[in-house]
């Protein structure tokens, strides 16, 4: 028997999956916030799926094989081309816009790496049927306070802003064609990654001269939104390819959240969708991979669906997230607990443990006992193990004055309580929120 999981997917043993359930508690809580509605779909989709829209990258990861009806199938890498299938089947009878929200497990055959795995959560928040660029402030703004309730502050974690509409203007105006787009945003894409010479050479191969070259560079080195209107006033329809990003950044402004964003030219996304906006989220000294990424993707769902509605989102993975919050203490203290330990003295207080243990947990208390006869002592061993506040020791000589001992394990203190009042007192002595 193999004794560890595939390289690059994980085992959440208890204590591990409690920041994985922090993170998701967060999400959604934040999500709902916002309005958006959970979804979910199948894991498991037809591989065309993916092979028609996500573009060569994911194309290339996919954990894609031949199912025993002989369809090509493959898991899912993304929720996108799943949500924009679901929503183009109902496109009709859901109210715009659509506020969706879904936490899939996603799978994709990667170089495992740090912050890279094969497998991985991610929260997907999308916004169809909203073309205003107020939608794509709403949407990174939900991304930003989601960063904001984990206790991360801008000092902690960038969201880098660009759009593809101002990125075509300015490369279209820097002498690319239409036709060299693709070369010139794969250069730009792996511009922070890459020795400048090797790109060169790459966009050469892409058909792009030399002086075109370094006109895709200067591009790609603007940042912040005076650069970019001054770079844009310099090139044919560039005011108007930069008014929805203008807005986007002053509704932004507008919540007060301005101060997490930066706007960055080599942000384009990898996927192959994007029409608008993009963005990604980043830890403020980079030492880790993108937190989050999404943008706008405004015809995915007419090439899919045959639907033709605006849409927007983004992807937010469990990983990176997860170390970034480690990196700083950010990470929920706690091991497992219980209330209460039930503990008998005496073969005969057993019935009596089981019948107190269920009313506690009925009453809402978590509580435990030992499943075989055992020592006191042993018994209460355990209850410290467990983290118990209270133990409750049944004994034949309480019992027969109609009471137990409760005893404050943490005060190191005991006290008889009526039998009959055992239940309620507990129950309002301890407060049972999650993570009190
Ligand atoms: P993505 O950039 O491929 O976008 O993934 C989004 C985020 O998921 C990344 O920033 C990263 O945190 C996490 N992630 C991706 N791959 C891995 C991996 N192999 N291991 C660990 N974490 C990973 C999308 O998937 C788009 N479909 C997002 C989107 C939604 N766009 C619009 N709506």
């Amino acid at each position: 028997m193999p004794s560890q999981a595939l390289p690059g997917f994980r085992d959440f043993y208890p204590d591990e999956f409690l920041l994985r359930a922090h993170i998701f508690r967060v999400w959604r809580e934040v999500a709902a916030r916002y309005g958006f509605e959970e979804y979910d779909g199948p894991p498991l989709e037809p591989l065309e799926l993916y092979t028609a829209k996500s573009g060569p990258e994911i194309a290339g990861q996919l954990y894609g094989f031949v199912d025993k009806g002989g369809r090509e199938v493959s898991l899912r890498p993304e929720m996108t081309p799943t949500l924009a299938r679901m929503v183009a089947a109902r496109a009709n009878g859901l109210r715009k816009p659509i506020r969706w929200f879904s936490v899939p497990q996603l799978f994709r055959y990667e170089r495992h790496q740090r912050g890279r795995l094969r497998e991985h959560f991610q929260l997907n928040c999308d916004l169809i049927g909203e073309p205003g660029p107020e939608g794509d402030a709403e949407l990174i703004a939900l991304a930003v306070d989601i960063m904001r309730a984990f206790g991360l502050t801008e000092r902690d974690v960038r969201v880098r802003v660009s759009d593809r509409r101002v990125l075509n203007a300015l490369l279209l105006g820097g002498g690319v064609t239409e036709a060299q787009l693709p070369a010139a945003y794969a250069a730009v894409d792996k511009l922070e990654r890459s020795r400048r010479e090797e790109l060169t050479a790459q966009l050469a191969a892409g058909g792009i001269d030399a002086a075109a070259a370094d006109g895709v560079f200067e591009t790609a080195a603007i940042r912040g939104a005076p650069a970019l209107a001054a770079a844009l006033e310099g090139v044919p329809g560039g005011a108007e390819a930069g008014a929805p990003l203008r807005r986007t950044l002053a509704a932004l402004d507008a919540m007060g959240l301005g101060g997490f964003v930066d706007v960055d030219l080599t942000i384009v996304r990898g996927l192959a969708y994007y029409t608008g906006t993009v963005f990604e989220l980043f830890d403020a000294s980079r030492t880790l991979r993108a937190i989050c990424g999404g943008g706008r993707y405004d015809n995915l769902l007419l090439s899919l669906g045959g639907v033709d509605l605006p849409a927007l989102g983004f992807g937010m993975g469990d990983v990176v997230l997860g170390e970034l919050l480690k990196e700083r203490g950010l990470v929920p203290s706690g091991t497992a607990s219980i209330d209460v330990f039930v503990a008998a003295i005496t073969g005969d207080d057993v019935p009596h443990v089981l019948a107190l243990a269920h009313e506690l947990r009925d009453a809402g208390l978590r509580t435990e006992y030992a499943l075989n006869l055992q020592a006191v002592g042993k018994q209460l061993k355990l209850a410290d193990a467990r983290n118990a506040r209270i133990a409750v020791v049944i004994g034949p000589d309480d019992r027969a004055r109609g009471e137990v001992m409760v005893k404050d394990l943490a005060a190191k203190q005991q006290r008889a309580v009526p039998r009959a009042a055992v239940v309620a007192e507990l129950q309002t002595g301890i407060d049972t929120r999650p993570g009190t």
